[in-house]
Order: C-alpha cells, then structure tokens, then sequence
C-alpha cells in the first residue's frame, strides 16, 4: 500500500553519510559482550587528526577524547574547522593524517551507532520529500541491504516526529518549514537513527526560544539515557548552562574537557584572539581561569 521513502539522500547537497550495510548478528553479538568494557572506553577518541581541502590544512593536530554519556559543546569562532572536524569523524571528508576511533573501533564499524544533524545551510530544503520520509530515512541504517522500512519503522518515525512535536506536519514537504521546524525534523530524523552517540553541526541556529528549549530538554534526555551528544555551538552565553563537557577549536585545538575547567576566560582568548568585544560580554558566564 505505501511505497516506502525513495533513498532520498540526493537531500544532502554533499556526500552523504553513507549508510552502513554490514550488519552482522556477529558484529551486534561482540557489542553485547562488549558493553562491559564500554564504559571506560571513550565514546570518541581522535588522534593527531589533520583535513586540508585542495592541499591548505584547515584543522591540524588535533587530539582528544570524550568520555561516553556527556553533552557535549564545540565551540569556536567561524571558520575553526568545528564542521570540517564533525565531517572528519564521520566519515564525510578524508583525513590528511591521524585516525579517529568511535567506542574503541574505527568508525567503519560503528557507523550505526552515529547519528548526524549537519548544518542547515548543507541540506538542499527544495528537495521534494515530506516531513515523515526524512525522519523514515533515519531508520535506513538499522535496514539490511534491500530491506525495506516496515511498520516498526514507521511507528518509530511517528514517536520521534511527536517527540520533536512535529506530527502535525508529517505530511508536509520540507520546503514548507521554518528555519525551527527543519531543526526539529532533523532532530527527530536523528532520534530515528537510535543512535549511541550524536552529531549535531548548530542545532540552534536561528531557532526561537521555545525551539531552543525544546531541543535542549530533548538533549538532556538523551545525555541522561548515556548517549553521547556533541553539539557545535555559537553563543558563548549558554556554553556553561547547556554543556558537561567543552571543545574549544580554532584551527587545533585550545582544549577539551569539563565545562568548568576548560571554559576559561584564558582558553577563550586563546580560541577567539582579539575579538575581545564577545570576550567581555562573555567574562561574566565563565569559570574563573
Ligand atoms: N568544501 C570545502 N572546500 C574548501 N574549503 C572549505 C570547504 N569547507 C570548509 N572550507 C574551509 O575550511 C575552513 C573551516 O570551515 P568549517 O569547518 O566550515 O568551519 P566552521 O564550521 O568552524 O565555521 C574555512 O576556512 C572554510 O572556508
Ligand atoms: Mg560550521
């Protein structure tokens, strides 16, 4: 009766995120065994990783990690490189050196456990679909090859569309949305995906309050089941409030680590230089040096 959503990722005005087709029982078997395990081991662990585009290095080595269950905020001014390095960790850009490993193993073998919001601008809006298909097409990793979305899949995609209190427009095509209805789709698009740990590239940009609290809340929610969710950020006002856990990037990286001793009037003048006027108005919200 219903055709299922086409393999709509001609959405992505880039390369995709390519959906992971290798989903053996022994791969799920050797998760179970090791959950255990999993706890101690970092979520995401990036190692002296470098991306140029056309030859000019635009991030250069980068190191950290971060602990599984945190929310996690990548701050820095435009251009640091904060989506290059999202697009580094999945896959969507080659590295010019380093690795990254998701739970311990490269992402290769973890690709669906990730789940991605990309940046507003990247997505093609005109792209003929509706609000329920997108959200369908985050259940697209969890499919074996050829494998079509069933039922459970769409009443998934329908309980992701509530939570994100966008069911009322499932039926409607993305180019009808608001800069906050797209977010809320794509929010819900990645809480199909069930994933362990999230990626989202400004999840509040140009979102209203409401949105913004909304989306917050759902974060927390997540954060508080032990999945990981790093969140790049722009206003330097909320960083304390909103985040466990901070990346401070400009081109390598100034720091990594709890909110409250990493987000420093001292590592935001090292990540922001002389753009003192964004300092000052931030000097009151932040952690003493
Ligand atoms: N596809 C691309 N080709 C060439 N240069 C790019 C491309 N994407 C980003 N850049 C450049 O890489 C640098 C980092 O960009 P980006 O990762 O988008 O930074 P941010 O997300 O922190 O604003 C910028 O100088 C940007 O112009
Ligand atoms: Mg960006």
């Amino acid at each position: 009766m219903s055709s299922p959503a086409p393999p709509a990722h001609s959405i992505w005005k880039e390369a995709p995120f390519t959906v992971n087709q290798v989903q053996t029982t022994e791969l799920r078997r050797q998760e179970a065994a090791g959950d255990a395990q999993a706890a101690r081991v970092p979520a995401v662990e990036v190692h002296d990783l470098s991306v140029a585009y056309q030859k000019r290095p635009v991030i250069w080595g980068i190191d950290f990690q971060i602990p599984a269950g945190k929310l996690v905020g990548l701050v820095g001014p435009n251009g640091a490189g904060k989506s290059t390095l999202l697009k580094a960790i999945l896959g969507l850009v080659p590295p010019a050196s380093g690795w990254v490993k998701i739970f311990g193993r490269p992402y290769d073998a973890q690709r669906r456990r990730l789940g991605y919001v990309p940046q507003r601008e990247s997505v093609d809006w005109d792209f003929p679909t509706s609000v329920f298909d997108v959200v369908l097409m985050g259940r697209y990793g969890h499919l074996g090859l050829f494998r079509r979305p069933g039922k459970a899949d769409r009443e998934m995609a329908w309980e992701c569309l509530r939570r994100v209190g966008m069911a009322d427009f499932a039926h409607r095509q993305i180019s009808q949305l608001s800069g906050g209805q797209q977010q809320r789709v794509f929010l819900a698009r990645a809480l199909a995906q069930d994933a362990d740990i999230y990626f989202m590239d400004e999840p509040l940009a140009g979102v209203d309050a409401a949105t913004e609290h909304a989306i917050l809340e759902l974060l927390g929610v997540l954060r508080d089941q032990g999945k990981t969710v790093v969140v790049v950020h722009h206003d330097l006002q909320t960083v304390s409030a909103y985040f466990d856990w901070v990346l401070l990037l400009n081109m390598q990286l100034v720091a990594c680590g709890p909110t409250k001793d990493v987000f420093t009037p001292e590592n935001l003048q090292k990540t922001y230089g002389g753009r003192l006027t964004v300092l000052a108005h931030t000097a009151h919200t932040v952690s003493p040096a």
